[in-house]
């Protein structure tokens, strides 16, 4: 599925940018070249990244069990 059409870029794209390692917007961005034309699809890229990036999955876990920082 394209999430950004202006630079034809996929959802699949954006997964495997953050798999290598995009851990914001900004990273997918520079990765791909997603949302640097209208900007329309920042949103779409935001909800990707929030809901597949380790890191941010690690700190709601974390947030939801109350043990942040507590493992460091
Ligand atoms: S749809 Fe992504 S920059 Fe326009």
């Amino acid at each position: 599925m394209y999430v950004c059409h202006c630079n034809v870029v996929t959802d699949r794209d954006i997964l495997e940018s953050i798999a290598n390692g995009a851990r914001c917007v900004a990273d997918v961005a520079r990765q791909t070249g997603a949302g640097r034309t209208c900007g329309n699809c920042i949103s779409s890229l935001r909800d990707l990244v929030c809901q597949h990036c380790p890191v941010r999955a690690e700190r709601a876990v974390e947030r939801e069990l109350g043990v942040a920082g507590a493992a460091r």
